[in-house]
């Protein structure tokens, strides 16, 4: 067959794992040391060895392509220090050796990502702190519901991160867990010191089924999901920002460099990155398909189709951390147009539940009053008034229950801030929100 080696080989995506690859193999010759499966001095020269390839990897130096990346690694070692460098791979199999390594590539990525989430949600808190006197619509079914004060709406992100975070940190516990000493699937007769290898590499502990941890990818998974539902946040998020920057709503601005021009209509300034980030969610649901459908079905335990898990593994990683990157930054250049959110405040009768609620605290049945409150609004279409713009004789003839301090009850401000319910939005309980937020925030 031609290509063969070319169809079975993973070194053009596994590349990525030279680091942990080498981290792993030194923590595996250090065991193999101390337990005298191997002489010290054999010891030494292995690691030496595979510390100058790590060297020359960091400063740009290309290692010789084989099948994988494992076999890529063993040869260079056996090139530079002969066949002594053939003893590392005492005691263990390119299974649980890959295993090994992605757990550790995924670990050191949830750490990247958590950090850049902390960036974020800074960043949005800042935004919030700066938008806590703009009063925009709140939506439902993108009709206008309610006020709301745009720092809310800002929050809400912030909390999503913070699942996101918290999500990827409980991941992490079953991705600390170290497979190497499975071998190949059943174990090895080797005298090995397994949780010595858990120590020197920081895992919390080591498997407990060889069969399992070889064929094990749940983690990796579990890790796709979690940043599929970053993805989901953000796409929304990213949505929100097309929607405000459009010319009909004209709720905010973002620096024109993540915006770009039309090729033929001068006049456009089309918010490309928020797009971009909203169109990058397909990318990473797909990843998590693809992990899925991999795992689906194999009988235990290795099987080679496991080689496929790595490019969504990297795909995912990638993308999420390219949006978390690029929408971080253009958040930074966010603003609110305060005229035009509280401007639009004013269409929508967003005033309407309030006048719901003011009936029903006068005993009337909130059915009652519900029905009551549609009737005045459509009063109001039809001779296109507002709800402030009525007069108390108008709103008597609707219910002899409305007094003159309607106005009071129905002024958006004063909605706003009586929404003093825990996880509402007025500003004192936004204030303690981002109170609360900030104690999470690293
Ligand atoms: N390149 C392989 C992978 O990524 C390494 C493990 C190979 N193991 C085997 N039994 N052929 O899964």
């Amino acid at each position: 067959m031609k290509n063969f080696e070319q169809f079975i080989g993973s070194f053009s995506f596994d590349w990525r794992l030279a680091k942990v690859d080498i981290i792993g193999s030194i923590a595996h010759v250090q065991m193999l040391v101390k337990t005298k499966i191997l002489s010290s001095s054999d010891g030494k020269k292995i690691i030496k060895g595979l510390q100058s390839i790590s060297k020359d990897i960091e400063n740009g130096w290309k290692l010789p392509k084989q099948e994988d990346i494992h076999y890529a690694i063993e040869k260079e070692l056996i090139k530079r220090i002969g066949t002594v460098g053939g003893k590392m791979h005492t005691a263990r199999s390119r299974n649980d050796q890959v295993a090994t390594d992605l757990r550790l590539y995924i670990r050191k990525e949830i750490n990247d990502i958590v950090k850049m989430l902390n960036q974020f949600q800074s960043v949005l808190v800042n935004n919030a702190e700066k938008s806590l006197d703009i009063i925009m619509p709140g939506y439902t079914h993108l009709q206008p519901a309610q006020p709301i004060l745009a720092s809310h709406h800002l929050l809400a992100y912030v909390w999503m991160m913070q699942r996101d975070k918290e999500r990827l940190l409980d991941c992490l516990k079953r991705v600390n867990i170290l497979p190497l000493g499975s071998a190949a699937l059943a174990g090895t007769s080797f005298k090995i010191d397994r949780n010595y290898v858990a120590k020197l590499l920081e895992f919390d502990k080591v498997t407990d089924n060889s069969l399992d941890a070889v064929s094990d990818r749940d983690f990796a998974c579990e890790y796709i999901f979690v940043l599929s539902l970053i993805a989901v946040h953000l796409s929304k998020l990213s949505e929100e920002i097309v929607v405000w920057s459009s010319v009909e709503f004209g709720f905010i601005k973002i620096d024109d460099v993540f915006t770009s021009g039309s090729s033929i209509m001068p006049q456009k300034r089309n918010p490309d990155c928020a797009e971009i980030i909203r169109g990058k969610s397909g990318r990473v649901f797909g990843d998590l398909m693809a992990m899925l459908t991999i795992v689906k079905g194999l009988p235990l335990a290795y099987n080679r189709d496991l080689q496929e898990d790595k490019p969504p593994v990297f795909d995912a990683t990638d993308t999420i951390k390219l949006c978390l990157e690029v929408i971080t930054d253009m958040m930074k250049s966010f603003s609110f147009n305060k005229e035009k959110t509280v401007k639009s405040t004013e269409k929508g009768f967003l005033q309407a539940t309030e006048i719901a609620d003011y009936l029903a605290r006068k005993s009337i049945p909130f059915r009652t009053a519900h029905s009551i409150v549609k009737d005045i609004v459509n009063f109001c279409i039809k001779s296109n008034k507002t709800l402030d713009s009525l007069s108390i004789n108008e709103y008597k003839k609707f219910s002899k229950n409305i007094e003159k301090d309607i106005f009071r009850f129905i002024n958006i401000g004063n909605i706003v801030n009586a929404k003093n319910s825990i996880g509402g939005t007025s500003k004192k309980s936004v204030l303690k929100q981002i109170t609360d937020i900030k104690k999470c925030i690293k």
